[in-house]
């Protein structure tokens, strides 16, 4: 990551004073924030006009309520993020939401919005009929049905991915690498979750953790009747799995987290705490700030959304060009395959609205049967490695996989035979 920025070497380096260092980048971090604090009052002026335009109804943002109490099914990051000019009083724009609202009554809702993606494979769940999830399933092999009768049954394992990404996340680093006998008895269902990869990303759902275990309960669990199953998440699908776990307490078998975000809070504003941690508002090191960006700034990532989403397919061909490859990293497919609505939402609904019930989710787990697995890297930049020594503490018969060397995404990248290993071993401790 350093090599990216070669003239930060020297500050970065260890050769300025360690403080030093720090404060300039507290400072320069203060002066940039400022100025997309400046940058998304403008755009939100911008996007109210076009959408006015193009749309009819512009859609209400949470630029407006800011500091408002209101109760809602939204997390309070929503409204409760500062921007500097705003405290300030500066540019306030008063708002008539109320007008518009009787407006949009009678206005016809377009599919998609005009800065979303229409392509074929972007919208392809609007011409299905029943609004259920992508789920990739892997049947147990055909030599099960010959040995059904020799007692060993169809286990059942549901796997959740995290933030900007997609079943393939299994599909490819895990289904390929599964044993003989894991492919003859275990059903596997890879679903893409509300919003990403190819499920329904509706525009006026507000992606809660709600709304995303309905929809697995919906597309999986219910059609299935999976009376019991084993549970593998990463990251943000982490959240969603302790919450069906909590739901499911007796179905489940076990739980495996990789890099599971939890940030106890003991002063009770989980949300703000889980938003303040991931998405700090610095510049260095550069993940935090790509996170704090999208977060932070509902208009600004709504911009990254229209340049990069909207456009995926042109950027695919560019990067392909430039790679000199026929295929993309399928990583790098699925960043784009959500929309604004969707992962601005599930950032904040799920990731730091979901913080809320972390507490009570594991206190259900350590009462359950369960068993508790969780997999981290030491050099997680995004989710620190404290959130798994944390979820050990409330759930002290976890066992716990810390990875030296291994990030966010290589906890999982690069061994992919280990880690299907593992994981196999941990469905195989229960049923034996
Ligand atoms: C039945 O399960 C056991 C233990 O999981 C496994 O060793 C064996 O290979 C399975 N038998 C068949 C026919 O799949
Ligand atoms: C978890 O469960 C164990 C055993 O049931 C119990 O002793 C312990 O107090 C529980 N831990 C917490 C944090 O609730
Ligand atoms: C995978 O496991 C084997 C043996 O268990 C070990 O020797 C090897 O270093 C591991 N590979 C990775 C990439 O962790």
């Amino acid at each position: 990551m350093d090599r990216v920025w070669p003239i930060f070497q020297p500050i970065f380096s260890g050769k300025w004073p360690r403080k030093t260092v720090q404060v300039l980048i507290a400072a320069i971090s203060w002066v940039v924030f400022l100025v997309l604090d400046f940058l998304d009052i403008v755009l939100c002026v911008f996007f109210r006009i076009v959408d006015e335009y193009i749309e009819g109804n512009a859609k209400e943002c949470y630029c407006h309520s800011r500091g408002e109490k209101r109760e809602s099914e939204g997390s309070e990051t929503l409204r409760g993020r500062k921007n500097l000019l705003r405290e300030m009083g500066f540019l306030g724009f008063p708002r008539k939401l109320e007008g518009l609202k009787e407006n949009g009554g009678g206005k016809v809702v377009v599919a998609n919005r005009w800065s979303d993606c229409g392509c074929e494979t972007c919208v392809s769940w609007m011409n299905n009929g029943d609004q259920r999830l992508h789920v990739i399933v892997k049947e147990p092999s055909k030599a099960t049905f010959e040995y059904g009768c020799s007692g060993n049954s169809t286990e059942n394992v549901i796997f959740l991915h995290g933030f900007l990404s997609s079943s393939s996340l299994w599909t490819e680093l895990v289904f390929p690498y599964l044993s003989e006998s894991t492919n003859r008895n275990y059903r596997l269902f890879a679903v893409d979750l509300l919003g990403f990869g190819r499920s329904p990303k509706p525009r006026d759902c507000l992606y809660t953790l709600r709304d995303h275990m309905e929809m697995i309960e919906k597309s999986v669990i219910g059609p299935n009747d999976l009376g019991s199953f084993h549970l593998v998440a990463h990251s943000m699908g982490s959240v969603i799995a302790l919450a069906l776990a909590a739901k499911y307490s007796k179905s489940v078998k076990s739980i495996t987290l990789i890099a599971p975000p939890y940030f106890p809070s003991p002063r009770g504003d989980a949300s703000l705490t889980a938003l303040g941690r991931f998405a700090e508002r610095k510049i260095w090191p550069p993940l935090l700030f790509g996170s704090a960006f999208m977060s932070w700034y509902e208009h600004l990532s709504r911009c990254v959304c229209f340049i990069i989403c909207r456009n995926h397919r042109a950027w695919e061909w560019i990067l392909k060009l430039l790679a000199r490859k026929r295929d993309l990293h399928f990583l790098v497919m699925d960043l784009t395959r959500h929309t604004h609505q969707s992962a601005w939402h599930s950032m904040h609904n799920v990731l730091c609205g979901g913080a809320k019930s972390m507490d009570e989710y594991l206190d259900v787990l350590n009462g359950s049967e369960a068993k508790v697995h969780i997999m981290h890297g030491t050099r997680d930049q995004l989710v620190p490695p404290e959130c798994s020594f944390s979820i050990k503490m409330k759930v002290p018969r976890a066992q716990l996989n810390i990875l030296p060397d291994s990030d966010h995404i290589t906890v999982m990248l690069d061994r992919e035979k280990n880690f299907t290993q593992d994981l196999e071993r941990i469905w195989a401790s229960i049923s034996s």
